[in-house]
């Protein structure tokens, strides 16, 4: 007779038996699994929980913020915030290559984690946000469950923790059950999937502030629209992309070149296979509108109508 009230109890004891006195450290990406075990881990062991939060601003609009508040304000965590915006960029200028942008950003992220943990003294356990598909799929023990994928890299080389993965045993939406059943924010909670890389791979080719300004603002004015039709929590993923093309316009007595901004939506169970979304034309025009309007340089808005396969979910 399985619960998840007694999930937790069970959960808080052994973490606390595990940890005793010693300190814990936790990689925060924001998204759902290492927020869970975040708040989790608070609960059992409260300040013996450090948190490490690096923005490499590749974030969409207000989510660092929006992570801080819940995560620091409401639920009082720990938690260092690591601003490392212009290192990533730097990383990153002149790059195009997809997968030599993934590597850069997974390499910095480790790099700019282990330059954090190794200000702290005293840890002797690193969480992680392992879930019971990373355990299936790796196949081996747990030190090798470091899902490479995510933001929370690499252990740092002259550091060795012990891991502590509460998660190990859940699926992802008994994972959303154990945070609204701890109190985390129902759109925290049930956030869509976000790639390690985030924006860097959104934004097609080079990567630059301008560029990543372009998808953000186009991609909270697509949110909005999304959540302001109920369909949040319909569409697996959706999001603008930049593929750097511009093309001619009009506006007013005016000719304009500027950027044309992708929308991209899917239905997906597990990401493996998707469709793309069949938002109403009346949304997608609503959204076209205010894309147009209330972003500076983008003039043309078109819709991603292929599914995966043959297209992938994200464009790189
Ligand atoms: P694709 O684009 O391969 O995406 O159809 C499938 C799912 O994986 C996510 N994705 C990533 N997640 N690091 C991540 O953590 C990555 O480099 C990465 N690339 C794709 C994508 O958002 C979708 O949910």
């Amino acid at each position: 007779n399985w619960s998840m009230d007694d999930f937790i109890d069970q959960q808080i004891e052994k973490i606390r038996d595990t940890v005793g006195d010693k300190k814990v450290l936790l990689g925060l990406s924001g998204g759902v699994d290492s927020s869970v075990v975040g708040v989790l881990l608070h609960k059992a062991i409260g300040t013996q929980l450090t948190s490490i939060f690096v923005d490499h601003g590749l974030l969409r609009k207000n989510e660092a913020d929006q992570v801080m508040e819940s995560l620091k304000g409401k639920f009082g965590l720990n938690i260092i915030k690591v601003d490392a915006q212009k290192r990533f960029l730097d990383k990153l200028a002149g790059v195009t290559d997809p997968e030599k942008k993934r590597k850069i950003i997974g390499n910095e992220f480790i790099q700019v984690f282990n330059d954090e943990a190794t200000k702290l003294d005293g840890i002797d356990f690193l969480a992680q946000g392992t879930l019971y598909t990373d355990v299936i799929e790796s196949g081996t023990s747990t030190a090798q469950t470091i899902k490479s994928h995510h933001n929370v890299g690499g252990l740092p080389e002259d550091m060795q923790f012990k891991l502590i993965e509460p998660l190990r045993t859940l699926f992802k939406d008994e994972v959303r059950e154990l945070g609204e059943k701890l109190g985390m924010p129902h759109d925290l909670v049930w956030r869509q999937p976000f790639p390690g890389p985030g924006l860097g791979i959104r934004v097609i080719g080079e990567v630059t502030e301008d560029k990543l300004q372009i998808v953000r603002d186009s991609d909270w004015v697509l949110r909005d629209e999304i959540a302001k039709n109920g369909l949040d929590e319909k569409i697996w993923q959706y999001f603008t992309v930049l593929p750097g093309i511009r093309s001619v316009g009009v506006m007013g007595d005016g000719r304009t070149y500027d950027y044309t901004i992708g929308i991209r939506a899917v239905t997906s169970i597990d990401g493996m296979t998707a469709d793309f979304a069949q938002i109403p034309w009346d949304v997608l025009q609503k959204i076209s509108v205010r894309i147009v309007n209330e972003v500076d340089h983008v003039n043309r808005v078109v819709y991603d109508i292929t599914s995966k396969p043959p297209a992938t979910i994200e464009w790189e």
